[in-house]
């Protein structure tokens, strides 16, 4: 043996061992990443799962949107629920009459919202009153025996949301409303059949006359509270599930979250008298509604050009008596419909 083929025989013998064991290793290392990664990622999900599943039961369809394949990118939820707002579904619509032209829209709000309304006006809600035929100022009425209080218009984010899917349903422009009034019947508490569109020269003045109504139900009743039109005919038989005042014309039972829309004007612009129509006495339970007037033009325009000026002679009289803080509404108003009698109750 020379000291070559001595050295070559080292070298083999060196490598022999170490080939296998190096095989080995990459195996043993593989086999681990694979090990911890499938433990880890074991881990990661059974961690979601216990998030999920603590707090599943308090979510609904609406707290996971996408969910049921819906939207599928991700989106902030004010992006979401801006964009739902432009959803106009028309197979939830049922086109109710023609004299008045009226529709209902099943499931309008959601029940969230309708929570929101509500919890908006729970304390501040004040007796209805209904405007004078001459001056158009408000004045309490046995016609009218519910209580309510108003929105200001895009209040908040979700009062903003609710405009504006008015306004992509009813095609008239949310500059054209006024702001939401919520409204709460107790027992016997009605609303007599009346017109939405004004008698008075006062009101007319403002964005002109009303052309349509958006009447949203933000409550069930367990009985009564229908609304109904006494010049309308119905010809569904109603069983003792409405009221006896339900029976005498059209009418839409309140059911939460629908939403009924009608029109004052007919399609020549001429006021409808077959859009008379009214809330029936609650017999059973509480009813909640939340009104939007939207007239044949802007109503914040005509309001805003209005300066500090009193808006009848008779204002300083008024609010010597106090009615600036009785009926804040029609004296005062909001930032978006100021009051006729600003310039007396100084707030301008
Ligand atoms: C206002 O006019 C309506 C319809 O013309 C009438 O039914 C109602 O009694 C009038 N109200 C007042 C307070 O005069
Ligand atoms: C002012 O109010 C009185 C009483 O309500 C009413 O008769 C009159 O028409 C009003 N004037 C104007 C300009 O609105
Ligand atoms: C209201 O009544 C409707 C129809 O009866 C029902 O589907 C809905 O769940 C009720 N909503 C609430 C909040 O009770």
């Amino acid at each position: 043996m020379d000291l070559l083929s001595l050295r070559v025989k080292i070298e083999v013998r060196r490598r022999e061992p170490e080939t296998p064991l190096q095989e080995f290793r990459a195996l043993r290392y593989i086999l681990q990443f694979f090990i911890t990664g499938s433990a880890m990622a074991l881990g990661f999900f059974l961690l979601i799962f216990l998030v999920l599943g603590s707090s599943i039961q308090a979510m609904s369809v609406d707290d996971l949107p996408g969910w049921m394949g819906e939207i599928n990118s991700k989106k902030t939820e004010a992006e979401i629920l801006s964009q739902k707002a432009q959803i106009i579904d028309p197979t939830r619509i049922i086109q109710l009459a023609w004299k008045p032209r009226a529709f209902l829209y099943k499931g309008f709000l959601s029940d969230k919202e309708c929570e929101h309304l509500k919890q908006l006006a729970r304390n501040k809600l004040e007796k209805s009153m209904v405007a004078d035929n001459e001056s158009g100022k408000g004045v309490l009425s046995d016609i009218r025996t519910s209580s309510g209080m108003f929105i200001d218009k895009g209040h908040d984010e979700v009062v903003r949301r609710i405009e504006n899917r008015m306004a992509t349903w009813t095609f008239l422009p949310e500059e054209n409303g006024e702001a939401l009034q919520v409204l709460k019947y107790e027992h016997g508490e009605k609303y007599e059949p009346h017109y939405d569109f004004f008698q008075d020269n006062y009101n007319i003045q403002m964005g002109g006359h009303r052309i349509a109504t958006v009447l949203m139900y933000l409550s069930n009743v367990t009985k009564g509270g229908e609304t109904i039109f006494p010049n309308a005919p119905d010809y569904r038989v109603k069983d003792d599930t409405w009221s006896e005042c339900a029976k005498r014309g059209l009418s839409v039972k309140p059911i939460q979250g629908d939403a009924l829309l009608f029109f004052s004007l007919t399609t020549e612009a001429k006021t409808d008298t077959s859009s008379l129509h009214g809330s029936c006495p609650v017999v059973a339970g509480e009813k909640w509604s939340a009104t939007k007037w939207i007239h044949v033009d802007s109503f914040d325009k005509q309001r805003k050009a209005g300066g500090c000026e009193d808006e009848n002679v008779s204002c300083a009289e008024w609010a010597a008596m106090g009615e600036c803080e009785k009926n804040p509404s029609y004296m005062v108003g909001s930032e978006n419909n100021p009051g006729a009698c600003r310039a007396s109750c100084r707030v301008c």
